[in-house]
Order: structure tokens, then C-alpha cells, then sequence
């Protein structure tokens, strides 16, 4: 079986990364982690990514005047691990639409919402502050408009009336969990079509 390189952005404790590692430490996953690029030296997920010995990279934005510099940075980075599929896994930075093109169709975000609502941080806060009886997460294809790209799979949970953002965000990564791998693999196996913001998952 042919196996897509993914390469994984992070900035923080990567548990959606460290279940993208035991998908492939399974066996007979059709992708294999490439590398893993944290714009945090101290982000949990890089301990992870070394202990499965991924390649990582870490390049921290403050070391760069401008967006625009930084994500060049980024993409040679990237790029040196040969990606199939770029995965936004808690990467907490904004991306330029130059480096959001240069992988247009294969990178993926992991966002705590049921896009369109609550683009953006603080997602469960806002969710429990709107009164919502669901909340949720989205898989969706990267374009430069934030959190707007074509929605590849979304899972809702319900808010029980006693949730803190704790609590919530806790029902709401589980259902994370579940839905990116699938999502990646997915990708990998050739399965998703595109059509304008609709995702169909054929086969
Ligand atoms: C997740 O909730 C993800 O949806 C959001 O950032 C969080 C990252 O968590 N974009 P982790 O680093 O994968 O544990």
C-alpha cells in the first residue's frame, strides 16, 4: 500500500497529533507522519513526535519581522519533509494566503466548533456564553479566509447545563480524536471530493 507523507503543525500539547501517531503505530495506516513543525520550543507535542522518532522542526515566529517572512520560513520547512498533506493540529497561528495557496487541496484544519460558528479562539467559552444546546468540531480544508475552508467532517456533542469550558472542551476533544484521523486518512486514500464548499467522501 502506497502511504501519503503528512507533515503536522503544532503549538502546543498535540493529542490530536498523538492519536495521528498510534493510527500509524497500528500498522496499515496509509500514511506515515513525515514531520511535525512547532512554532513553540516548549509545545508538548514535539516530546511526542521525538519519542515515535518523527523528524521535527520548531521555528518560532518571533524570531521573524513579519507574517509574511515567517510563513516563507515555514514553507521551506515544510517542505523539506516532501508533504502529501499539510494537518493543522493546534497550530495557533494566523496564515498568510501565500502560504495558504502553496497547499491549496491538501492542508487541513482541526478547529473545537461546529463551523461556520465561532471562528476564531475561545470557542467553548463563547459556545456556553451563546447558550448553545451543541457544541462541537470541524475538519475542514485550509483557504485563506479563517476557519472557512470546505468542511470535510464535523461531529456535535451535547452542552449539559452544568459545563465549564473545561468539561466541554474535554466531550468536544474526544469527538476530535475520532474525527481527524478518519479525515487523514481519508485524504490519503484519494477519497475526498471537492465541490465548491462541499466535501463528498466517495468509496
Ligand atoms: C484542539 O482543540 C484543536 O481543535 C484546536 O487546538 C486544540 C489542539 O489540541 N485547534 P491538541 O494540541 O491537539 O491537544
Amino acid at each position: 500500500m502506497e502511504q501519503k507523507r503528512v507533515v503536522v503543525l503544532i503549538s502546543g500539547r498535540g493529542s490530536n497529533l498523538a492519536i495521528l501517531i498510534a493510527r500509524c503505530a497500528a500498522g496499515g495506516a496509509n500514511f506515515v507522519i513525515a514531520g511535525v513543525v512547532s512554532n513553540k520550543a516548549e509545545a508538548g507535542g514535539l516530546a511526542l513526535a521525538r519519542a515515535a522518532n518523527i523528524p521535527t522542526a520548531v521555528l518560532s515566529h518571533k524570531d521573524f519581522a513579519s507574517r509574511e517572512t515567517f510563513d516563507a520560513a515555514l514553507r521551506t520547512t515544510v517542505d523539506q519533509f516532501a508533504p502529501d498533506l499539510v494537518v493543522l493540529a493546534g497550530f495557533m497561528r494566523v496564515l498568510t494566503s501565500v502560504f495558504v495557496s502553496a497547499y491549496a487541496g491538501r492542508m487541513m484544519n482541526i478547529h473545537p466548533s461546529l463551523l461556520p460558528a465561532f471562528t476564531g479562539l475561545h470557542t467553548h467559552a463563547r459556545a456556553l456564553a451563546a447558550g448553545c444546546k451543541f457544541a462541537g468540531c470541524t475538519v475542514h480544508f485550509v483557504t485563506p479566509e479563517l476557519d472557512h475552508g470546505p468542511i470535510i467532517a464535523q461531529a456535535a456533542v451535547p452542552v449539559l447545563w452544568d459545563d465549564t469550558e473545561s468539561t466541554l472542551s474535554a466531550r468536544v476533544l474526544a469527538e476530535e480524536h475520532r474525527l481527524l484521523p478518519q479525515a487523514v486518512s481519508d485524504f490519503c486514500a484519494g477519497k475526498l471530493v471537492v465541490e465548491g464548499l462541499q466535501v463528498r467522501v466517495s468509496g
